[in-house]
């Protein structure tokens, strides 16, 4: 990505880190792997289009396994809930992350890796210099609105889902010097969260630049 880039990083705390569940039971059958279906809508697609600028990461501690969708390179994705499913399950399944180190590409724009969370800040720190890292935390004393110069360079974002955050990935991302912000008074749903951020991020943006509507 040539531009400022946001990357948003949910953690499924019993989500299946295998293709081995049931298309027709998500929730019941995949630890709520729907949850981080609707977050991968909400951080990547808007409304006709791909975010080029994002970049989402489902961690699966489970595996442990992270799943990483980049808006700049992947194609033909869309926005049903059932087809993202399929889609996630295939990329489970391939295994191409066997005997790998690091991030190894199941298709264009989506790679999968052994790891956790160490992966994601490693991947989102390396190439581009520091991001400004937060956790998502309805209780955080500091308002997503009051950051000043959010958006300015790269943000990573890291959220819990219908479980929260655990404990050890919290610590870890307090040791790296991540900050703790709210988006409001209401513990909403991840995917919502997720659809906040983007949204305050886009009205800086377009602030920055008015012709940025799209
Ligand atoms: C459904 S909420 C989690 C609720 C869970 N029972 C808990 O207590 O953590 C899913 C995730 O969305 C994010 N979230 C939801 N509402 C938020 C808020 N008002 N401010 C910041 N993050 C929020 C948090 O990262 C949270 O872990």
């Amino acid at each position: 990505v040539a531009g400022v880039v946001r990357s948003f990083v949910v953690v499924g705390r019993i989500a299946s880190a295998s293709g081995e569940f049931l298309l027709d039971d998500l929730p019941g059958t995949s630890g709520r792997l729907d949850i981080l279906v609707r977050c991968l809508r909400s951080g990547l697609l808007f409304s006709h289009g791909v975010r080029t600028d994002t970049v989402v990461y489902l961690v699966l501690p489970r595996g442990p396994r992270v799943v990483r969708f980049q808006g700049d390179r992947v194609r033909f994705l869309r926005p049903d809930e059932r087809q993202l499913s399929v889609l996630l399950k295939k990329v489970l399944a391939s295994g191409v992350d066997e005997g790998v180190a690091g991030f190894a590409d199941v298709r264009r724009g989506i790679s999968l890796a052994r790891g956790g969370i160490d992966l994601v800040l490693e991947a989102t720190q390396a190439d581009r210099g520091a991001a400004d890292v937060f956790i998502l935390d309805e209780r955080a004393p500091l308002d997503l609105r009051a950051v000043p110069g959010l958006g300015d360079g790269d943000t990573v974002f890291v959220l819990g889902d219908h479980l929260g955050l655990p404990e050890d990935i919290c610590a870890r991302l307090d040791a790296a010097g991540a900050r703790r912000i709210t988006i409001g008074p209401m513990s909403v749903h991840a995917e919502d969260a997720i659809t906040v951020v983007a949204n305050e991020l886009d009205r800086r943006a377009a602030a920055l630049d008015p012709a940025k509507l799209r």
